[in-house]
């Protein structure tokens, strides 16, 4: 078996790939080099330029997009039409049909392209909303391999989908794939739900019946290489990157709260800023005691509506520091750039409170960033979205609804205040989660499920038995026994639903998910 990997961007690996890649490209790359494959799509680069790039057993296979293409496909249908309809905000929705057009021209190119590279026994899976209708285009091709198709982002139920126009005929493409992925339960549902409204689809369980083919539909939440992530924060602090080490200067004794997100308006990043601000002004006497970081590099700064959250971050975070701040304190400071992995997971570590407040996201995997990155011994508090997927696996954390202020506010103050018994207690918990259902948990969650076969490394772990010894648990065990704390237990029913990848919170929550920054 060959496993070709799809995905609208292809970042093909340099060598200073290992301080950059985000843990979805290692991961998938990992997977790649196993069984040897293929990933192809679009270079990032506007041209005409099409090219192979071997590396090991991996061949690169990338495409420019014409300008034009990049505005409709890119710009135009995947980013101001499905990205905010996908994220419950009909509001910013821009529907044209020649950016309609432009997306599914694309889509054919890539079918075109790649139906020529593609061997019998392949299995090919495609990543996220901007490639929905690939595998109708490579079926029209005569492709009748394996095809699966892995959604990043929440998926809205029928009724707000439905508002976008053609959106009956996209969804209805979705039945030319053998496995669907979802990141949480609601999205499931939602997607079975559009597809028998949209599109008189038949629902048999998990599966969905349409004319003459049947998919399944399930959840795989997707993690993050956790062992990885905990390493680069230990060995941040040791080696006290730059970033930090300057950090560490300005604030002094001062407490840190972080936000780390790409800017974009699902993030809630305006409205985080915001909450900071009712938290000093609710609590004058952590004036001068507490800073917030917010880490936010520029995305998708040719869509208007990007451009305009740029603005309003500026505006807003302005606004709240000639209020609040004094001559030898800024409350808030926004820093419009990317940093490495390590530095963020230095961050990360230096805050006592990670701030992850989405409006809406598939999962937000710099939760479980935050979380991976703590030291076990004096954990900060994670206050999370309830509309973040991850929030449907991350119970311990303080749960927020980001449209209320008041309540994210009163989050901060409570995180702050936690006593450590508490913070080791939840940290612990939410370390065992994030570790049972890791990114190499998902990854071959998801290809036994494509592929039907066990993976050459075993079958795919069940929810760790009773009693079951792991790399977690020695960690957080060393951590504990070091600081006397109690380890929580392994037995109880929300860590075996959560191993399992089901629903273990109590909150609804949906998707989204990370780049190196998110
Ligand atoms: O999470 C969705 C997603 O589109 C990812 O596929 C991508 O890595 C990230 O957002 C960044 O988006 P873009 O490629 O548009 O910069």
């Amino acid at each position: 078996m060959r496993l070709v990997v799809v995905s609208n961007r292809v970042t093909i690996p340099d060598r200073y790939e290992k301080a950059t890649a985000g843990g979805l490209a290692v991961a998938l790359r990992e997977a790649l080099e196993k069984y040897g494959g293929l990933w192809f799509g679009w270079s990032g680069a506007v041209g005409e330029d099409t090219r192979q790039v071997q590396r090991g057993n991996v061949t690169y296979a990338v495409t420019d997009l014409t300008e034009a293409e990049r505005q409709s496909y890119y710009l135009g249908f995947s980013n101001r039409a499905l990205w905010p309809i996908m994220h419950y905000r009909l509001g910013l929705t821009e529907f044209q049909r020649s950016d309609y057009m432009g997306y599914l021209g694309v889509n054919r190119r890539f079918a075109r392209a790649l139906a020529g590279l593609i061997q019998p026994d392949d299995v090919i899976w495609i990543h996220d909303y901007h490639l929905i209708p690939l595998a109708a285009e490579l079926r029209r091709r005569g492709v009748t391999n394996r095809i699966g198709y892995f959604h990043h982002i929440p998926w809205p139920s029928a009724d707000v989908l439905g508002a976008l126009p053609f959106s009956a005929t996209l969804v209805r493409t979705l039945a030319a794939y053998d496995l669907i992925g979802m990141q949480t339960e609601l999205d499931v549902r939602n997607l079975i739900g559009g597809l028998v409204d949209l599109c008189g689809a038949r629902q048999e369980g998990r599966r969905v019946r349409l004319g003459a083919r049947e998919t399944l539909m399930q959840a795989f939440p997707i993690g993050i290489d956790v062992e990885a992530f905990r390493r680069l924060a230990a060995a941040s602090v040791r080696r006290a990157v730059t970033p930090l080490r300057a950090t560490r200067e300005s604030l002094g004794e001062r407490k840190l709260v972080i936000g780390v997100d790409r800017l974009d308006y699902s993030k809630g990043i305006v409205q985080r800023l915001e909450a900071f601000g009712q938290f000093l002004l609710s609590h004058p006497e952590q004036r001068g005691n507490v800073s917030l970081l917010q880490i936010a590099p520029p995305s998708r700064s040719d869509v208007p509506e990007y451009a305009e959250l740029d603005r309003m971050s500026d505006e807003v975070a302005g606004r709240l520091n000639a209020q609040l701040g004094e001559f030898d304190w800024t409350p808030i400071r926004v820093v419009k750039k990317a940093y490495s992995r390590t530095a963020l997971a230095g961050f990360y570590r230096r805050a006592q409170v990670g701030l992850v407040t989405p409006m809406r996201d598939g999962m937000n995997l710099v939760a479980k960033e935050y979380v991976a990155a703590q030291d076990p011994a004096d954990p900060g508090v994670l206050v999370l979205s309830r509309f973040a997927g991850a929030a449907q696996q991350m119970g311990e954390a303080l749960i927020v609804n980001p449209y209320d202020t008041h309540e994210v506010a009163e989050a901060i103050r409570t995180a702050l205040a936690m006593p450590k018994s508490e913070r080791i207690r939840r940290f612990e918990q939410l370390y065992h989660v994030i570790e049972t259902t890791d990114i190499d948990w998902w990854r071959r969650r998801y290809l036994e499920a494509l592929t039907g076969v066990p993976l050459s490394t075993g079958a795919v772990e069940p929810p760790r038995k009773t009693g079951t010894r792991t790399k977690g648990d020695s960690a957080t065990r060393r951590a504990s026994r070091a600081k006397g704390a109690a380890v929580p237990g392994r037995t109880d029913t929300k860590s075996r639903a959560v191993a399992a990848g089901h629903k273990a919170s109590p909150h609804p929550g949906d998707a989204g998910h990370s780049t190196p920054v998110r």
